[in-house]
């Protein structure tokens, strides 16, 4: 049997809430498959860790997480700690740390989700972002220069490096090749001449290695429109780090909810551990109260397994959460329940 080591960071807000579930249903595949098998470790790090010690993570800590097989992560930020700190110093610092440069993020409206767009067949909404996750908007270079003075300025780069667009561009079209779907880069080549004009250009380049792949090029501002007009224009989609975090909370919206959408942050060489957390945030409106949804967290959960090697237990995770919305069983008030984020995920891993 393989046993995998994860480490759990639960974080802030409604991140151990949901995590606990995720927890839930994993211990509950294990049982069923009797393949593989889980050593949780739990790491007490975000913000409320940052108010005792003046810091997020340890020092140390991508040194400890590294002996891991993948990390399980709820959600970090929170009132009372500035966010570009929270985020920067241990979300940021280990998806860039660990090279996690993929950011896969399913947009798939399943049955019995609800969804705000009329006229728009279910089956049209069936996407999978590739976000970049390890530079672009996202690199942290720039200046803050006079500050306080009357002549401040600010400046944010954006960072596009040739291996790093190559990457994941490369790696959106494989998947769109093993899928059989088409690939749509979205960029904005119109206003950013440099780097989005960059990104197109590798996008054609790399483009030659797989002539098989039907492609497709949509500025992001029209990309965001389609996907509420005729959201089945995107099937593959590969993008930069910020417009793949805009984007997917609009895909959210659109596939059910923040409660339903995960994601996976990917190091596909496996040189160091992949990190699996749902998109959504700490949720500081609803924490505490046991009614955050936890059905993101088992999807990734799923994702994770997924990358293990057990592809089918993705499918079941989704399938079996599917069979929680069409029957309005186990479900959490997002998705017109009352159930508890507790027996939301206890009705999930009966389910499997
Ligand atoms: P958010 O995703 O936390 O919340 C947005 C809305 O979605 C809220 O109304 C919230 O109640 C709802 N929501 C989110 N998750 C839900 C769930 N599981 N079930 C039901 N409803 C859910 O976004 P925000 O309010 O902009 O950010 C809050 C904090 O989280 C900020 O500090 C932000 O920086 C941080 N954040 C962290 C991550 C992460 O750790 N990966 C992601 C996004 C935001
Ligand atoms: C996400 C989040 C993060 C991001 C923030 C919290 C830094 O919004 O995972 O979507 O922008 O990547
Ligand atoms: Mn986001």
């Amino acid at each position: 049997m393989d046993k995998y080591r994860i480490a759990v960071i639960a974080g802030d807000g409604v991140g151990p809430e949901v995590m606990a579930e995720a927890v839930k249903v994993l211990e509950a595949a294990s049982a069923k498959d009797g393949r593989f098998s889980f050593e949780f470790t739990y790491f007490p790090w975000g913000c409320e860790y940052y108010l005792k010690t003046g810091e997020m993570m340890p020092k140390d800590a991508l040194e400890t997480l590294k002996a891991f097989d993948a990390i399980l992560l709820g959600a970090v930020g929170y009132p009372g700690v500035p966010d570009h700190i929270s985020l920067r110093e241990l979300l940021l610092t280990i998806r860039h740390g660990f090279d996690q440069y993929i950011n896969l993020r399913p947009v798939k409206l399943l049955e019995g989700a609800p969804c705000p767009l009329k006229d728009v067949p279910r089956e049209d909404i069936d996407m999978i972002f590739v976000r970049e996750n390890s530079e672009g908007e996202y690199s942290g270079s720039g200046a803050w220069l006079y500050k306080g003075t009357p002549h401040e300025v600010v400046i944010q780069n954006g960072v596009f490096s040739r291996m790093g667009c190559e990457r994941v561009i490369r790696y959106a079209y494989n998947l769109a090749r093993e899928k059989g779907k088409t690939l749509t880069s979205i960029s904005k080549a119109n206003a950013l001449n440099y780097s989005m004009v960059f990104w197109d250009q590798i996008f054609a380049e790399v483009g030659k290695e797989f002539p098989d792949v039907e492609t497709h090029s949509l500025l992001v501002d029209a990309a965001s429109m389609f996907m509420v007009k005729d959201p089945k224009r995107l099937q593959v989609v590969v993008t930069s780090n910020l417009f793949g975090d805009i984007l997917t909370d609009l895909g959210a919206a659109i596939s059910g909810g923040m409660g339903l959408a995960a994601g996976a942050n990917l190091n596909p060489e496996k040189k160091f551990p992949s990190m699996f957390e749902p998109i959504h945030g700490s949720a500081p409106d609803i924490a505490g109260k046991g009614i955050a949804n936890p059905l993101a967290s088992a999807w990734t959960a799923g994702q994770m397994l997924a990358f293990f090697g057990y592809p089918e237990w993705e499918d079941r995770i989704v399938n079996a959460i599917q069979e929680l919305l069409v029957e309005k069983k186990g479900l959490t008030p997002d998705m017109g329940g009352t159930a508890s984020t507790s027996e939301c995920g206890s009705a999930l891993a009966a389910k499997l």
